[in-house]
This record gives C-alpha cells, sequence and structure tokens, in this order.
C-alpha cells in the first residue's frame, strides 16, 4: 500500500523505464539446483546480494583492508576536475549502481546553474535501492534530471536509452565478477552504442601483492566471511533447503593464473539436505567446496589489451600512486578520425 503511494507520487524529475525480463522463480531455482548438484560445485554471486548481503557490502566497503571505494572515490575526485568543462548537456548513464556516493563525486564537480542540463541515468536490477538513491540525489542536486532504467546491465547494454551526449560509467571493479569473455563482451556492447563525443569511465582493479589481495578478502572482522556464507541464507530462501551458514568457512585466495581473487565456501562436515524442488538429495562432503564469486584483477596490458578488441581509444588513466586500482576514461576508435595518427 505505502509502496504504491510511492510509485504514484513519484519526483517530477524522475523518470523510470523498467526494461527487465520476467524471470520465473523457476529458472531461479533450477540455476541454484544445477550449481549445487554437479561436480565442481558453485553459487552465482548475484545471490550475495539479498538486503542483509547488500548491507554487509556496504560494511565491506568501510573496512581499512577493503582499499577498492577509497582509492577510487580520490580517483573519480580527479576524473571530475578533468571533465569539468565537458560535464553539462550530458547524460550520465551509470550501470550497477548501488549507493549513490561516487556518482556524487562527479554531480558535485557541476555548477549549480548546469545542473538542469544534466540527466543521470542510473541502470541496475534493484527498483528500491535505485528508487531510494533517486530521491536522495534529488535532495543534494537540484535541477538533475534522473531517468531510471530497470535492466540486467550485463545481458542489455544495448537498450540504454538517451539522446546527446553521453558518458558511460561502471565503477567498483565491478567488471571484474564477470569472466573476461564477459567482460570483453560488455565492452564491446558499450562501444557498439557509443557516439563520437560519448566517454566511458571504467573502473578496474590492479593486480598486486598477494597480501594486499588476501586481506582485502579476509579481514579481520570477518565482515567478508559472513557476506559470503550469508549466499547460503538466500539459497535457503529460494530453494528451500535448510544449509546452516556455520558449517562452512570462507575461503577467498589470489588465483595467479587467472589473475583473480576467488571465494569459496568449504565444509566443514559432510552435509545431506533436501530441497523440495529436486528429487535428489544435495549432497556436500566435508573439505568440499563451494565457488561463490570470482573477482578478477586487471593489468595495464589487459587494459590496452581490452580498448584494442573492444574498440576503444585510451583517453586517460586515473590510477594512484601504487596503481593499486585505475579510473580508465575511453572514447570510442573511430578509424576514420583517429585521435593520435
Ligand atoms: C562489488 C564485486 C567489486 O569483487 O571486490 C567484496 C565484491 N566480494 N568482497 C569485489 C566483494 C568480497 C566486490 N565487487
Amino acid at each position: 500500500m505505502h509502496f504504491e503511494k510511492m510509485e504514484t507520487c513519484l519526483h517530477p524529475n524522475i523518470k523510470i523505464d523498467n526494461l527487465l525480463p520476467e524471470i520465473g522463480k523457476k529458472e531461479v531455482i533450477k540455476k541454484i539446483l544445477a550449481g549445487l548438484t554437479c561436480k565442481n560445485k558453485y553459487i552465482s554471486s548475484i545471490f550475495l546480494y539479498d538486503e542483509k548481503g547488500s548491507r554487509l557490502f556496504e560494511e565491506i566497503t568501510r573496512l581499512p583492508e577493503y582499499y577498492i571505494p577509497r582509492i577510487e572515490k580520490s580517483l573519480i575526485r580527479n576524473a571530475a576536475t578533468y571533465l569539468n568543462d565537458w560535464l553539462q548537456n550530458v547524460n550520465i548513464v551509470e550501470y550497477g549502481c548501488g549507493d549513490c556516493s561516487k556518482i556524487s563525486i562527479l554531480l558535485e564537480s557541476i555548477s549549480t546553474e548546469n545542473l538542469n542540463t544534466v540527466c543521470y541515468t542510473p541502470v541496475d536490477v534493484s527498483h528500491s535501492a535505485i528508487l531510494e538513491s533517486a530521491n536522495i540525489l534529488l535532495n543534494n542536486f537540484c535541477g538533475l534530471r534522473i531517468h531510471i532504467v530497470l535492466a540486467d546491465f550485463v545481458k542489455q547494454v544495448g537498450l540504454i536509452p538517451g539522446a546527446g551526449r553521453r558518458i558511460f560509467c561502471l565503477f567498483g571493479s565491478t567488471i571484474g565478477n564477470l569472466t573476461r569473455e564477459q567482460a570483453l563482451r560488455f565492452c564491446k556492447n558499450v562501444a557498439g552504442i557509443m557516439r563520437p563525443n560519448d566517454l566511458f569511465l571504467l573502473g578496474m582493479d590492479m593486480v598486486k601483492s598477494r597480501e594486499i589481495l588476501f586481506k582485502a578478502y579476509n579481514d579481520s572482522l570477518n565482515i567478508t566471511s559472513e557476506f559470503n556464507r550469508n549466499i547460503l541464507n538466500v539459497v535457503n530462501k529460494l530453494i528451500g533447503t535448510d544449509f546452516d551458514p556455520r558449517s562452512f568457512e570462507h575461503l577467498a585466495f589470489f588465483n595467479e593464473e587467472k589473475a583473480r581473487i576467488e571465494m569459496h565456501l568449504r565444509a566443514k562436515k559432510d552435509i545431506d539436505t533436501f530441497s523440495p524442488y529436486c528429487s535428489k538429495k544435495i549432497t556436500i562432503k566435508k573439505g568440499e567446496t563451494i565457488h561463490t564469486e570470482n573477482s578478477h584483477k586487471f593489468t595495464n596490458e589487459h587494459i590496452k589489451e581490452l580498448a584494442k578488441t573492444a574498440g576503444f581509444e585510451i583517453q586517460e588513466i586515473f590510477t594512484d600512486e601504487h596503481n593499486w586500482f585505475s579510473l580508465v576514461l575511453f572514447s570510442k576508435y573511430n578509424q576514420e578520425l583517429p585521435y593520435h595518427v
């Protein structure tokens, strides 16, 4: 009731487009069951983010060991300065936005008179989170227009509307959660919809010492462990199992060969459970692991390679003194009008 009321009282500067396909609950259940009954067990990392998971992730972003948000925010500040003259009469498209702290840094650099020439287009799957952020932004940035697009940004990049000049943003090294092939396909799709004057700002976490990476995903307060194990609560709700998260330990390590952090859950004892949606018992042996997340890290070679294959020109790389994180500004590579001959 209360929610319906909110819908009808949408702020006049907010517009919502829902492009989400109706994914049946059945499909979700099938997907989870497939991952829990095969040989190398896995649960897709998208199931990490229920309400509790999102809250725990927010706690992670405040941990001193989890350096990503701290460094990235300072780099967004540098990018905002660099883009200062450019950031007017523009549509800022942010993929997978979550909270609004990062986009706020870009918006803060725009003068009050220019705010009404700017449209912010957040693209995400979570209706409630995105609407909450939009309302906060409108309180802080008067005159800004917000065009919410509910969509799966990985699968639906091409559907994003918007006339005029655009800057596409993907922060947080969210791109690292995709496989290398998915990441490349995503970038190719972004390049495909970009026009010559558009820009793409991409946050990428860099390969660095094992110790620093290890600590970032094995924090001393065990928040990451709780975040990882919470995926089992989400699974229980979705497929009716009774996994006890306490029967699993958090495992996160750097896979050097694949240049990625892998998160797994390791069973501390033999586990037998049952889902009403599956005729087979689900059995997990003591010591067996369930793969829950990949977080790919990048090198400067990766960045150059990605730009070349996807069809981008690198305009600027903002990075910190140790090159722990890179915020890369791309434009579309244009064969007829090369920027550098
Ligand atoms: C939000 C996907 C970028 O991979 O660093 C944090 C998620 N997982 N700690 C990341 C995460 C464990 C995070 N991303």
